[in-house]
């Protein structure tokens, strides 16, 4: 099975490009299908989510052009479905973004409900009000979400929870709706804008993405557009973590340093340098870093996707700290690996207390999702030895080439599916 191995104990060092965002990408990969002409999308991540939401509107009957690893051309002429199997779900939750588009487009979707994962329990029934409010008659029958509507009206809709997923989801289906919709508690996430730059862009009226009030004037139809993907906020900020624990410095290109606001401050309250240019931000860490709080929050708040890499790097730093999960109840299974490496994490309830320890030691450890692979990575990296990290089907999920830019900053790290080859790697390295 693919596993990393790692030497840790080096100071990474130099430049990295930052790819496309995965969580955009997601939700401009389903917004493409709502038009009848080309949509092209570029600067997409290459990484197993998005080829399993590309494969998703494949399914459906898109016509899919895939232009190279970063670029695809979509048309929803093609379409001749509106079912969204179990199968592709499973592989990726965010095809219920197809909900949305579909609705908005055909007014039918009949998608299967995505279930919990392994951060927590994870409801749409905002998703559903939204679509409700918009006039659609939405049933859940055997584990299917099937929306109906003869035609689509605008609305008043207030969200109780800022949900980028349910921000995005209806506002595609309202874009299609007659008249005005005002949504608001919206989600202010940098995706969320995006997806509404590249609505606006195939001739929909979006107003107001990036605060918490969203207007929208429905329109009778979309069209063909060329669009590029913002670059990935949590990847830049893995980056901005990796630096920070490996005591290294290292240029992050290719980012929106706004983006990353929400990071740079925890860093330098901890006592790293983080010196902001036009589209790139240098890490630097002189010295010791010292603790600090943390709590989780819709943007611009510290994004919950950087809780566990961000948590790595205090359990190497000074004095306690406190990190606060307020978004997902079920964040913090990674920490039971990190005290394995010899980190001191309680966690209770919602907040973990970290006891800083200077130094990691390297083990075999499992990634259990996404992000907390990565904060595994990050914390393999600076410890003494060697550290495996098994079940990096996850971290593919959303990471680019992770061991090839690590490798690129200096990082002993190697990306291997046998005893033999990590062996060999440990020999190499020494
Ligand atoms: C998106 C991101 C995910 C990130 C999360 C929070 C994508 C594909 N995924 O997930 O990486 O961690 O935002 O920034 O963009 N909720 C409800 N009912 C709903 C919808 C959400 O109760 O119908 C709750 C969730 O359980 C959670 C909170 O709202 O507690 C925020 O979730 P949401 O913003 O919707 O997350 P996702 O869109 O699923």
């Amino acid at each position: 099975m693919e596993r990393y191995v790692i030497k840790g104990g080096t100071a990474l060092q130099g430049e990295v490009e930052i790819s496309g965002a995965k969580n955009a990408a997601l939700g401009l990969i389903a917004a493409a299908i709502m038009a009848d002409e080309n949509v092209t999308i570029d600067n997409l991540p290459d990484v197993s989510d998005i080829n399993a939401l590309i494969e998703a509107v494949a399914a459906i009957g898109a016509t899919v052009n895939r232009i190279d690893r970063h670029c695809v051309i979509i048309n929803g002429s093609t379409i001749t479905s509106h079912v969204v199997e179990y199968e592709q779900m499973k592989k990726i939750r965010a095809s219920y973004y197809l909900i949305g588009a579909l609705l908005g487009k055909f007014g039918h979707a009949e998608v299967a409900l995505p279930g919990g994962c392994n951060i927590g329990s994870r409801p749409i029934d905002l998703h559903i009000k939204g679509f409700k409010a918009l006039g659609a008659d939405v049933v859940i029958d055997h584990g299917v979400v099937n929306a109906k509507a003869d035609s689509l009206v605008g609305n008043h809709i207030f969200f109780d929870i800022a949900s980028v997923g349910a921000t995005i989801n209806v506002m595609m289906a309202a874009v299609r709706a007659g008249g005005r919709t005002i949504m608001e508690n919206c989600a202010k996430e940098p995706h969320v804008v995006d997806v509404a730059n590249m609505l606006n862009s195939m001739g929909a009226n979006i107003r107001g993405a990036g605060t918490d009030k969203i207007r929208i004037e429905g329109v009778e139809g979309l069209h063909g557009t060329e669009y590029s993907t913002i670059p990935d906020q949590i990847e830049a900020g893995t980056f901005m973590c990796a630096a920070a624990a490996t005591g290294g410095e290292v240029l992050i290109k290719n980012v929106i340093p706004k983006h990353l606001e929400c990071i740079s401050a925890k860093l330098i309250e901890m006592g790293c340098t983080v010196i902001e240019y036009d589209d790139a931000v240098k890490v630097k860490v002189d010295g010791e870093m010292d603790g600090c709080r943390i709590k989780t929050l819709p943007y611009p708040g510290f994004p919950t996707d950087m809780q566990p890499q961000m948590t790595a790097v205090l359990a190497l730093a000074n004095g306690n700290s406190m990190v606060t999960e307020s978004i997902f109840e079920n964040r913090f299974k990674y920490v039971d690996e990190l005290n394995r490496m010899g980190a001191v994490i309680k966690v209770e309830g919602n907040t973990a207390f970290v006891t800083g320890v200077g130094e990691l030691e390297g083990t075999q450890v499992s990634a259990p999702d996404l992000r907390a692979g990565a904060a595994l990575v990050i914390a393999g990296l600076a410890a003494n030895g060697f550290t495996t990290v098994d079940d990096i089907v996850y971290i593919k999920r959303g990471y680019e080439m992770f061991e090839k830019k690590l490798a690129g900053l200096g990082a002993a790290i190697e990306l291997v599916d046998s005893d033999k080859d990590e062996q060999k790697f440990k020999l190499k390295v020494g």
